[in-house]
């Protein structure tokens, strides 16, 4: 089958130069530049990565950024105090706290201290239970950039069955809940599966459309794809490849060589999903700043 990529690298740049434009216009109106802190606990090399990127999108954006890095060392409680501080500063529209956090802190009472007004992660129990119930939220970056990435590229979802692999808070749960949402991009039929599932294959091989976000490298091979199907892969993983000049390069959750030509859209690691989380964070920064108004 000719499958089609689907760019997230492309639709991400579309949207953020949008938002670029519109706060160009905010400025010429005499208004402030949106804000966005990032606090980065430790020295996780991935997350590291992720924060710079976002500060980078920011600047870009037109958005005023600010990155707290902070020893691995961190208290709790300082933790908690800095993010008060921020709640309180009425020059930061929003916060994200990178995950995950050194042990010893606890991630719940850290995202539940983040005032929901701020919460452009949509990681805290407000925003995640508006989300459930289908009201108006931030919702978490990386499912509505999938979202959005459906949406843009108008991919059939009404009815068709779905199997989303992994049941993080941060990806796997909030994605099928906006799958099967009334409406389009949902009105899917959604098969949660996870590490105690038994015979994955049997589920995706019936899907329409598989979202894989287990962070296991290859995990998805050609024989559980059903020819057709939409593949999103969310993985980003990092392999040993002594053929690459930094000694590894980064492979999705899918076993893309193989599983590609059997399918009608699929999303390329790097450059699908990961673009596409950027974008909806820059968009859940705006709405924070508009909400304000
Ligand atoms: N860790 C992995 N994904 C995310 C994300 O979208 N936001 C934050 N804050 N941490 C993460």
């Amino acid at each position: 089958m000719e499958y089609k990529l689907l760019d997230g690298k492309a639709e991400s740049a579309a949207i953020r130069a949008e938002i670029r434009q519109e706060v160009e216009q905010i400025l010429k109106n005499g208004g402030r530049r949106p804000s966005l802190t990032a606090i980065l606990v430790g020295d996780n090399p991935a997350s590291k990565t992720y924060v710079a990127n976002k500060e980078k999108a920011c600047a870009d954006a037109g958005f005023t950024s600010e990155v707290k890095r902070l020893s691995a060392e961190t208290t709790e409680e300082e933790l908690l105090q800095i993010i008060r501080n921020i709640n309180a500063d009425s020059g930061i529209d929003g916060l994200i706290v990178q995950l995950p956090l050194p042990k010893h802190i606890d991630e719940n009472k850290v995202i539940a201290t983040i005032v929901p007004e701020k919460d452009v992660d949509g990681f805290h129990p407000v925003s995640a239970g508006k989300m459930m119930l289908g009201q108006d939220t931030f919702l978490p970056a990386t499912p509505m950039g999938i979202m959005t990435l459906l949406e843009r590229n108008r991919i059939e979802t009404k009815g068709k069955s779905c199997v989303v692999l992994g049941r993080s808070n941060i990806v796997g749960r909030p994605m099928a809940n906006l799958l099967s949402r009334k409406g389009y991009p949902g009105d899917c039929t959604v098969t949660m599966c996870h590490s105690r599932t038994k015979d994955i294959a049997k589920y995706t091989r019936e899907a329409d459309i598989i979202v894989a976000a287990i962070g296991i490298p290859f995990f998805v091979k050609e024989d559980m794809v059903k020819e057709g199907a939409v593949i999103i892969d969310v993985g980003i993983n990092s392999i040993e490849d002594p053929t690459r000049k930094s000694g590894y390069r980064l492979v999705g959750d899918v076993d893309f060589e193989r599983v590609a030509p059997k399918c009608s859209y699929i999303t390329p690691v790097p450059g699908g999903v990961g673009p596409m989380t950027i974008a909806s964070l820059l968009q859940n920064t705006l709405k924070a700043y508009k909400n304000r108004k």
